[in-house]
């Protein structure tokens, strides 16, 4: 086993541990002290309280996965110990990842091909293949230019921050990326959140910012899935929106990208819109085609000259590498081609099933169905423990909280893949809502104060 930080033994749940201090209560940037005057005493407190959860085994960021994740996984935590079960932490949305034709893509390029790509963007880090790439995700958009980058990160960063400027204004949706707000922070000061998915608030302000502020560019910036609560807005109607106020509208549509919509066009394809010229869209490949990479399409040339120029992640970072457009090409053209369409059958399968199974539990599912099955636990004590419980039970998976999701809205957000199996779906859920139960009657026996808690651990 290789060394970890910590060398903990597992002996989860121990009430000393877990009722030590901020274990189960407190976020982390409750320990960060911003104001000492040496930079690397700022993370002291930090340090002891990811210690102590981690001792309590409450703490599953950072987890390293152990061989190859399929629908089953093993993983270790920073302390050295190792949970294996069902998989549902992995973002594969197409279950492309052990795809036998991309992999002989893969070698094929390999074999062909350098590793690495020579250099950035504007010093010839360009292909035919990478400009071929380009094309085909123009036109599977609609657009007639594309434009490919590192990562969908800095796909979502640059098309925000290379299209606004100073002076201008951002309205972006509160919930967006932090790609998206990163780049807008970057791009001006004028930086407006409106409340999730609310078009009428976004019409509201586009009155209020064209008449105190008539010469200067709005671009709104939204998401065509969102991945946290797995809803998504009426773009349709945005779109129209902006135009009647001469805004650029931007849409990342990292989650939704090849796992909904005709040809996996996404949620652009689904509202009909593909192709608009008042459209700039940005994505990534990472989520549901086997590969980092992100990419931007538009028709109009002067937004692609505007990246060269102001989107440092395009002109400042080495480009993808000829195996990873390689992959990229072949898992979207599979996507758009009749195995796509088979496999979004059994995505959608896959996520009622899930979402059917929580609903017996009496579980509350966000948003619509999605490749993204959020379900929600509420506090932030009872996630901790649940996801605890889960991992020994036979379920890998994550939790998300605050700040990531509003205060008390504490949730386990599974990732669906078409290779999943009904039955494992349903024995998952079942894994979390025996884990749910059981830690909110762990928490009453701590809040009650019992001495000895009788809850046996899980087997
Ligand atoms: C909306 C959105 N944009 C961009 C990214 C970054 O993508 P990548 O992980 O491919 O860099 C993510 C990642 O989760 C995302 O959710």
């Amino acid at each position: 086993m290789t060394p970890s930080f910590y060398d903990f033994p597992d002996t989860f749940p121990d009430r000393q541990l877990l009722t030590a201090d901020g274990v189960l209560t407190k976020g982390q940037m409750r320990y960060f002290n911003p104001k000492s005057d040496h930079i690397l005493n700022r993370f002291d407190g930090l340090e002891g309280y990811l210690r102590r959860r981690l001792e309590a085994g409450v703490f599953s960021h950072r987890m390293q996965v152990v061989g190859d994740p399929g629908t089953r996984a093993t993983v270790r935590d920073l302390a050295g110990r190792e949970f294996t079960g069902i998989n549902l932490s992995t973002v594969d949305y197409m279950g492309l990842s052990d795809h036998p034709k991309i992999k002989n893509a893969a070698r094929r390029t390999l074999d062909t091909s350098r590793l690495h790509s020579v250099n950035t963007g504007p010093l010839l880090g360009n292909s035919p293949e990478s400009g071929a790439l380009e094309t085909w995700m123009a036109r599977h958009m609609g657009h007639e230019f594309g434009m490919l980058f590192p990562t969908g990160w800095a796909a979502s960063f640059s098309g925000v921050a290379a299209l606004a400027r100073p002076g201008d204004h951002v309205l972006i949706d509160e919930y967006a990326h932090q790609s998206l707000k990163q780049g807008a922070n970057a791009a001006c000061d004028s930086v407006i959140k409106f409340r999730h998915l609310d078009n009428s608030e976004v019409a509201n302000r586009l009155v209020a910012l064209r008449k105190a502020d008539p010469d200067a560019g709005v671009l709104v910036v939204t998401e065509g899935l969102y991945s946290m609560d797995g809803d998504a807005p009426d773009i349709r109607e945005l779109l129209q929106i902006c135009k009647d106020h001469r805004a650029a509208l931007l849409v990342d549509i990292c989650h939704d990208l090849g796992c909904t919509g005709p040809r996996g066009t996404g949620t652009l394809g689904l509202q009909g819109i593909l192709g608009d010229p008042d459209l700039i869209v940005v994505g990534a490949f990472s989520k549901a085609f086997a590969t980092n990479g992100g990419f931007l399409t538009t028709s109009n040339l002067g937004v692609i000259f505007a990246a060269y120029c102001f989107a440092g992640p395009y002109t400042y970072s080495t480009s993808l590498s000829p195996m990873q457009i390689s992959i990229a090409q072949t898992g979207l053209e599979i996507a758009a081609g009749p195995e796509g369409a088979a496999r979004r059958a059994k995505l959608e399968a896959n996520i009622a099933a899930t979402r059917g199974r929580a609903a017996e539990h009496g579980i509350l599912a966000y948003g619509a169905p999605s490749p993204i099955v959020s379900l929600h636990v509420g506090s932030e004590k009872i996630a901790r423990l649940a996801c605890a419980r889960a991992f020994r039970n036979g379920l890998v998976t994550t939790i998300l909280e605050y700040p990531v999701v509003s205060r008390g809205k504490a949730r386990f957000r599974l990732s669906m893949s078409p290779e999943h199996d009904e039955a494992v779906l349903i024995a998952a859920v079942d894994i979390i809502a025996e884990s749910i139960d059981w830690a909110r009657a762990y928490q009453a026996e701590i809040d009650a104060g019992a001495d000895a808690l009788s809850l046996e651990p899980a087997e």
